[in-house]
């Protein structure tokens, strides 16, 4: 299917690798010419030269923080008028909830719910100004069901889905759109790091957690990055223009509602 967005500018936040990287690919087979970031300056170029090779699409690269002003100066900077936003960022590391210091609830905050917002806030004129855009953000299947020690990722970023409901009907009228994706369990290098934290907390190997944690998983097996930047893509093409304020859980399953 052509999605109909060839020749749009996307930016797709926190995107050297990962679920964020599966969107900047997908869009780029698009036909988008894709602003990707990440804080790491030769993983940010590596993957650069490699959506490129792959999709011979346009691809500025911009190392940036992007929970900073500056970083988010940076990308608005290599694109001022961005057609489609993609947000995304790190998540807050696992913790107990009564080991939270205020300053890592502040971060938190800060990271996945101020960022993107205030993203969205220095988008969306100019995307309705020109009656085109498309804003997936990127938030966590934690937000419908709890995950312990995710409580300040779960918290920031059901205030982002909250926050953005409302925006997201104040600009429908324009053909621009608000989604949310929220990844249950993906093969990406952050799901690597927790299993092999988990292994070393039970002893057991890395392979062993995993299959435990596939095992648990309807479908048996983690999510791709591809097949989450796929999903992206689509919510960020011409014909998705009438699903606004959506919120679509990529599990395998995992979550046990009838809706
Ligand atoms: N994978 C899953 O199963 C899963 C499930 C639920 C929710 N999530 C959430 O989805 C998001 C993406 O996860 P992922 O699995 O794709 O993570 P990942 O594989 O660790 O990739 C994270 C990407 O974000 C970049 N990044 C991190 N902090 C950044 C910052 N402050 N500014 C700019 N770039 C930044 C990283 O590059 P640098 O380190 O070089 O900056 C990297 O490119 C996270 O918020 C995560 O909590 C993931």
């Amino acid at each position: 299917m052509d999605l109909g967005i060839a020749g749009r500018t996307a930016i797709i936040c926190a995107s050297s690798k990962g679920l964020g990287r599966g969107c900047a690919e997908a869009l780029a087979e698009a036909g988008c010419t894709v602003v990707i970031n990440g804080r790491d300056a030769a993983s940010l170029e590596a993957t650069a030269s490699q959506i490129r090779a792959s999709t011979g699409a346009t691809v500025i690269a911009v190392v940036a923080d992007v929970s900073t002003q500056a970083g988010q100066d940076a990308l608005l900077a290599a694109a001022p008028e961005p057609d489609i936003l993609v947000n995304n960022n790190g998540g807050p590391p696992p913790k107990s909830f009564r080991e939270v210091s205020r300053e890592a609830l502040l971060e938190g905050v800060v990271q996945n719910m101020a960022t993107p917002i205030q993203l969205v806030q220095r988008v969306v004129d100019g995307m309705i100004a020109r009656r085109f855009g498309r804003i997936v953000n990127i938030t966590s299947a934690s937000v419908l069901t709890p995950l312990t020690g995710l409580d300040v990722s779960s918290g920031a970023r059901a205030g982002l889905t909250a926050f953005l409901a409302g925006v997201a009907r104040e600009i429908a009228h324009a053909n621009v759109t608000i989604n949310n994706i929220l990844p249950g369990a993906f093969d990406t290098d952050r799901l690597k790091s927790s299993t092999t934290k988990m292994a070393a907390i039970k002893g057991v190997t890395i392979e062993e957690i995993a299959k435990i944690r596939m095992a648990e998983i309807p479908a048996k097996r983690f999510g791709t990055a591809d097949e989450f930047g796929k999903a992206c893509a689509f919510l960020a093409s011409a014909h998705a223009g009438y699903i606004t304020g959506q919120n679509l859980l990529i599990d395998g399953g995992s979550f046990r509602g009838s809706f």
